[in-house]
């Protein structure tokens, strides 16, 4: 039953019934289109809601065969194909369980979609700080118990929306926890697993929040998954959040001109997963070793393995990760992230039929090492993370702020005043500063050293010149 894919069946259908276009899109098959061949020919599939391909918003034949599938699949009420990311289903889960002026309880190191989400429904986000985690020198999950504080505090919270696994791959198993706490407490789990689509696929792997109870959660099917970019899934088990709404704010929230390509490569990638068996899973598992075993014999290199074998961080001797980073894309390796102590490979999910070329990898992986050690290292200091209360609320909620005036002062300066603009260190995407937030000396201190070491921000700030933005006093 897995082996079918409805929506790719359905194009491949299509395609070869030599159809003329009368319709949208515009470039006819590829026909009108300056792009190379080779795109031009994938363009014949970039088709629309036609005759026999159904209707993404109220899909009735290949979509909603291929949604249950899915459904299936990750062993859910319902599941959703989500054509603009992660991004999108994060906004929708947190429209679909919050209004203007509620309380949401949030985990501070959440995505930038997420804190949009807030800002534009105009709820007040409630912060829990996740711990620190030293092997991988980021913030990672919060603590059952901090956000059992919260629950005390903000019982009228609508929901709790955490990041699982991080960015880095660090898995929780407080997660049961957190997920149980919440649910006596009548409050939905909302679950940002943008980096765990590929959980479902072996036991090896950590779980994905589905299995632990989670009632929504969203999942990049395009970073893990063989998914085309935008390509997310939205997974629903809820018992406290309405199923229509959800699909509301879908509708609201995604273009009525879907694209075929990219769902289609969803339909695939749950296939994919679907079919994933335990021959897969051990030719990948010791392809791995076995590239870890070589990487490991490259003077100064370290790998650390973390909870989701799908990551690896790689660490060259006291060089800053910018540095390995750009040593690395010298000799055209480019790596997920970079950060101060270390670089982030997302490794492919091989099947026993793929092969990568490891040998060769290691090879250049060797010579950009041997290049990097002829500068000095830029040795990252230890950035303490901002030590913020393990529970804390903006000073000043979304809604005032928006009627504020905003002005532009040197970073330096800044001490004490309320942030207008976020600033977001990306990778890894978690804000320093949030919008309402007031500034500490904590804050400046890590916005320093991230500048020192050359990282790149997002957000509404004009660091080039040292300024960011604030509210005006
Ligand atoms: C934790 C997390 N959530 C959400 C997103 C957004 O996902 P997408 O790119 O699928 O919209 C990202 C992207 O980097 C992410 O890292």
């Amino acid at each position: 039953m897995q082996e079918k894919r409805p929506l790719v069946e359905a194009l491949e259908k299509f395609h070869k019934q030599k159809s003329i276009s009368f319709h949208v899109p515009g470039h006819k098959n590829g026909l009108l289109s300056g792009l190379p061949n080779v795109m031009k020919e994938t363009m014949r599939y970039d088709l629309t809601e036609l005759s026999g391909l159904d209707d993404y918003h109220h899909p009735e034949e290949a979509i909603k065969e291929a949604e249950q599938l899915l459904s299936d699949t990750y062993e859910t009420q319902k599941s959703f194909f989500l054509v603009n990311g992660t991004t999108v289903g994060n906004l929708a889960m947190i429209y679909a369980t919050c209004k203007f002026g509620e309380q949401i309880i949030v985990q501070r190191n959440a995505h930038k979609s997420i804190f949009n989400a807030i800002e534009l429904v105009g709820a007040e986000p409630i912060f829990v700080a996740p711990e620190w985690d030293e092997l991988t020198k980021t913030a990672s999950y919060v603590s059952p118990d901090v956000i059992n504080k919260a629950i005390q505090q903000y019982p009228m919270a609508k929901a709790v929306v955490l990041t699982y696994p991080s960015y880095y791959g660090v898995a929780s198993s407080n997660l049961k926890d957190i997920i149980d706490l919440c649910h006596v407490n009548n409050i939905p789990v909302l679950v940002d697993e943008a980096h765990g689509a590929h959980f479902h696929v072996n036991k090896g792997f950590p779980k994905s929040a589905l299995m632990y109870g989670a009632d929504v959660v969203v999942q990049s099917a395009h970073k893990t998954l063989p998914a085309l970019t935008m390509g997310s899934f939205l997974h629903f088990n809820s018992r406290l959040i309405e199923v229509s709404t959800i699909n509301k704010y879908l509708r609201m929230l995604q273009s009525s001109s879907p694209s075929y390509l990219l769902l289609a490569s969803l339909d695939d990638a749950r296939s994919y997963v679907a079919r994933y068996n335990e021959i897969d899973y051990k030719h990948f598992i010791d392809r791995r070793k076995l590239f870890i075993h070589t990487l490991e014999t490259i003077y100064l290199l370290e790998v650390v393995q973390v909870d989701d074998p799908l990551k690896l961080l790689i660490r060259v001797g006291a060089y800053a990760g910018f540095q390995v980073q750009k040593a690395f894309e010298a000799q055209n390796i480019y790596v997920e992230l970079a950060d101060t102590h270390q670089v982030l490979f997302i490794l492919p999910l091989l099947k026993g039929e793929h092969e990568y070329p490891f040998a060769d990898i290691r090879k250049r992986i060797k010579q950009a090492v041997d290049e990097l050690r002829k500068e000095l290292p830029n040795s990252p200091a230890d950035i303490e993370p901002v030590i913020q209360h393990s529970i804390s609320t903006l000073h000043m909620s979304v809604g005032v702020l928006s009627e504020m005036q905003g002005e532009w002062i040197p970073y330096t300066r800044a001490i004490g005043r309320i942030a207008k603009g976020m600033v977001i260190p990306y990778p890894p995407g978690i804000p320093l500063l949030i919008a309402g937030e007031k500034i500490t000396v904590a804050m400046l201190t890590e916005l320093e050293e991230w500048l020192e070491k050359g990282a790149v921000f997002q957000g509404e700030h004009r660091l080039s010149e040292k300024l960011i933005y604030v509210v005006e006093e």
